[in-house]
């Protein structure tokens, strides 16, 4: 019976893998507008198991591009931006089978020995801005990359400039042509780069590139991120001479090639925080599973000082909330890791509306990270924005509404008011959190949450 019920698992996620691989070619002409129908009101229980991190997985997939030999990353998500990645690649050339073996884990194996184009086009990066992430592993082995401009998005403008400036200072040569970047380099040369502002990808970016570099190179004002530290770690195993990852200065020695390698994506931090302020706002006892409450410990510190009640397991942390327990206010500012994520704001907000008082919450990350608020409005929420600080008073019953998921994030901040919502609230365009949540509707019902997904 369980062998059954494993091969039923496998199935389903093998198929729902290739099916967001065959959405990510259909991509360009068809964007799946599915929406999320929520009956509010349900407490939680059960556990959730957090899948791999979208935003390692991303870079991890980018780095194969440093070899010739095979890449083979396990726990990768299924996620449209996994599959845009995935195309991307393979528009380059690059082969990538998947998924491997086992009824839970999506595998996948890259290699670039069959590249023949260096170029991220248009129409995959204004889907996803992360294919920026090829630019450094193809300066760096080939010589050569042409990528689209990055457009803004929901949430801000998201310029690469410190990504093209760190590369300048390797030695490329970098110029720009009808909404296009070439960067060219024949050999890049080891520098020190100091970030103007903490980039996580502009590290990433400048890590792949200078570690096939001549000589060393030192980045200073570092991004610290987890998914920086799975990214050298990775580099390392192919060969790469890097020290000082997860710190604000990293160090690295170029070599003259790198080999493959086997690596695990770790776990969704932001995945993992999403639930855990689920289960916050919705009450009940929730195992937020295979995740790394390390990775969380911000926000575990907001959680603690908002009175949630929550233990951490060797493998995870519980969340409990009865019903009647009060939620006390908080005054947040997202800062760079290992401070409070700016990918967590939306999520706290829609929590903050059940404060005992009122909430200060200022995004300091990115210009336009507040495109949530007049949908949460909608439904109740008493939220006004001056600048970039958001002030919520808590503590508000929210009615189901008609609302639009706009961006990633803001999308699970929907979904978690209309958790608590009284009554029926459909989001609409839950392609954003296609994105970048696997198997999100399987995961919240599997805890008691009546979500229904509805494809139009
Ligand atoms: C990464 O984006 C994440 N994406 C984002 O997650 C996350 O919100 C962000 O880091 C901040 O933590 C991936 O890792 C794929 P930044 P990234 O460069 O690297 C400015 C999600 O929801 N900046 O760290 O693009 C920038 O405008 C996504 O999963 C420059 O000015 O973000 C921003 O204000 C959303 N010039 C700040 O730095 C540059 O060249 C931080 O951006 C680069 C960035």
């Amino acid at each position: 019976m369980i062998l059954f019920h494993a091969c039923q698992i496998f199935l389903l996620l093998a198929s729902h893998f290739f099916k967001s691989m065959v959405l990510s070619t259909q991509k360009s002409e068809k964007i799946v507008m599915d929406k999320f129908i929520i009956e509010g009101g349900n407490m939680l229980h059960g556990t959730v198991r957090i899948s791999g991190a979208k935003n390692a997985a991303l870079p991890a997939m980018a780095a194969a591009l440093l070899t010739n030999e095979d890449v083979h990353l396990n726990r990768v998500p299924s996620l449209a931006d996994v599959s845009t990645m995935v195309a991307l690649l393979g528009k380059m050339g690059v082969r990538t089978d998947g998924p491997g073996s086992g009824p839970l884990s999506m595998s996948m194996t890259i290699n670039a020995s069959g590249i023949n184009t260096y170029e991220a086009p248009y129409d995959l990066v204004k889907t996803m801005r992360a294919s920026v992430l090829v630019l450094g592993p193809l300066v760096a082995r080939y010589g050569s990359a042409r990528v689209s401009i990055p457009g803004g998005c929901a949430i801000g403008s998201r310029p690469i400039d410190l990504h093209l400036k760190g590369l300048a200072a390797l030695g490329a040569r970098v110029s720009m042509y009808h909404g296009y970047i070439d960067v060219t380099a024949r050999q890049l040369k080891g520098t020190r780069i100091s970030f103007d502002t903490i980039t996580v990808t502009g590290t990433e970016n400048l890590i792949m590139a200078a570690s096939l570099a001549h000589g060393t190179t030192v980045l200073e004002n570092a991004a610290r991120e987890p998914e920086v530290v799975s990214l050298v770690d990775q580099l390392v195993r192919m060969g790469a001479r890097i020290h000082g990852a997860g710190t604000a200065t990293v160090t690295i020695e170029g070599v003259d090639r790198l080999h493959g390698c086997s690596m695990d994506i770790i776990p969704d931090r932001i995945e993992a925080g999403t639930y855990m302020i689920a289960a916050a706002a919705a009450g009940g006892e929730v195992e937020i599973a295979d995740c790394s409450p390390d990775h969380v410990r911000a926000l575990l510190t907001m959680m603690r000082a908002a009175g949630i009640d929550y233990n951490e397991t060797d493998h995870g942390v519980v969340v409990r909330k009865e019903r009647s327990a009060r939620i006390k206010s908080l005054n947040v500012k997202t800062m760079p890791y290992p401070d409070f994520p700016t990918d967590l704001q939306a999520q706290l907000m829609a929590l903050m509306t059940q404060g005992d008082g009122t909430s200060a919450i200022a995004e300091t990350i990115f210009e336009n990270r507040f495109m949530h608020v007049p949908e949460l409005r909608r439904m109740g929420a008493d939220i006004r924005t001056q600048g970039n600080v958001a002030i919520v008073r808590g503590e508000t019953k929210l009615m189901g509404a008609q609302i639009m998921a706009t961006d990633l994030r803001a999308s699970a901040s929907l979904v978690i008011a209309g958790l608590i919502a009284e009554g029926t609230t459909e989001v609409s365009r839950i392609y954003h959190l296609d994105r970048g949540y696997e198997f999100m509707e399987n995961k919240l019902s599997g805890i008691g949450a009546r979500l229904k997904r509805v494809k139009t």
